[in-house]
């Protein structure tokens, strides 16, 4: 295998349908998309241009709404550091799924997770990120009935009993298998998939009648979900579906981005300055000289600046112009780039003030202070 993808770490070129074959996943068809389109109206671009390309019964959700019936989303953030753009994209799949249905979410912010997973990390420091991080969840828009957030360290009580349930039915076999754990692993780690699992069970728990959740998130998630649907039914909870997404490139060509390089991902918290300068100096799919790439052209294929246009902008009509004019040699990489930093400097703008406006609300999102108040 030339490529390896774990829920942490990728390497190497991602052979995105070999990766599919190889976890079990299914490939996103035309007609789930077109039901999409019956039900919600209209496509979001991410699903549209194949960022999302892969799931679990989506059909069967979208089914299962269709009847009315009670359902949820649920996805979560690793909190071990800054956001960044690339973090951002699927959240905002997030929360279109969240305004065209009406659905409430339930968001992880695994705390525990990044500290058994970093011998770098304090829990104090992860805890912190994990507030951190959440600002820029809330900044998306979306109101307390609508968003619950779950701090792991904080939040555990309504998650233990159901991860209790989960760790019984999964054997240390099954989960070295799944995850590549080894006699050196730390127990928390070992323990950790029991909780990430809880949570898509957690919504029937608290509705009290079976709600099962969409996940959406990027294709190095499904172990866990796997798992999740293995013993779902052994334990009276519905199966979760997923929606599966690519990676982000980083701005430096390589298939993701890392945390340890900080100049290959533009962070929500970054100056126009520092914005600026990480487009300008980003890795292209360009020529090495304006005159051959007027005379051959550049390859949008592999080039993370037409990836973040791709994402960002809205205008179907718009992206087709620059993957075109790319290709014909008619624009160049530095106008390329500067467009970029336009658009996304634009969204930081608002980005961070409405950041900031979420600064010291971010408990009346947590769920176990709203369900301590309606106690
Ligand atoms: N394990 C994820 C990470 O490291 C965090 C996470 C928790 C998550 N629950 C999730 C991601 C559900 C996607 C969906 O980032």
């Amino acid at each position: 295998m030339d490529f390896v993808v774990t829920p942490w770490e990728v390497k190497g070129k991602v052979d995105y349908d070999k990766l599919l074959q190889q976890f079990g996943a299914r490939p996103l068809t035309s007609d789930q998309i077109s039901l999409l389109n019956k039900y919600a109206g209209e496509v979001h671009p991410l699903i549209r241009r194949g960022f999302f390309y892969a799931h679990r019964d989506f059909d069967e959700i979208l089914k299962w709404h269709a009847q009315g019936r009670p359902w949820a989303l649920y996805t979560g953030r690793g909190p071990s550091g800054p956001v960044h753009i690339g973090h951002m994209v699927p959240w905002i799949l997030l929360k279109w799924f969240s305004d065209k249905f009406g659905l409430e979410v339930y968001f992880q912010m695994t705390d525990d997770e990044k500290f058994y997973d970093d011998p770098e990390l304090s829990l104090r420091d992860t805890t912190r990120w994990a507030y951190e991080n959440a600002l820029d969840v809330i900044a998306l828009g979306f109101e307390p009935d609508r968003l619950h957030l779950i701090v792991d360290t904080l939040d555990i009580k309504p998650l233990y009993p159901i991860a209790v349930k989960v760790a019984k039915k999964l054997t240390w076999n099954t989960v070295k298998a799944t995850f590549g754990f080894t006699d050196s692993s730390n127990i928390g780690l070992i323990f950790y998939p029991s909780l990430q699992i809880a949570v898509a069970f957690l919504p029937t728990e608290l509705r009290g009648e079976t709600t099962p959740v969409l996940i959406p998130c990027a294709i190095d998630q499904d172990p866990y979900f796997r798992l999740a649907r293995d013993i779902a039914d052994g334990l009276g909870y519905p199966k979760p579906a997923t929606l599966y997404s690519k990676f982000i490139m980083a701005l430096t060509g390589e298939s993701k981005m890392s945390a340890s390089n900080p100049e290959s991902a533009i962070y929500t918290v970054d100056e126009p300055k520092a914005v600026k300068r990480k487009i300008m100096n980003a890795f292209t799919g360009g020529r090495p000289t304006a005159e051959e790439q007027r005379k051959l052209g550049g390859n949008p294929d592999i080039c993370p600046v037409f990836h973040y246009h791709m994402l960002l902008d809205p205008d179907d009509a718009s992206v087709e112009k620059i993957r075109q004019d790319c290709r014909s040699g008619a624009l160049l990489c530095g106008e390329c780039k500067l467009r970029l930093y336009e658009k996304i400097e634009r969204f930081l703008k608002e980005h961070k003030e409405r950041r900031e406006k979420a600064k010291d609300r971010v408990d009346e999102y947590r769920l176990s202070v709203k369900l301590d108040i309606k106690k």
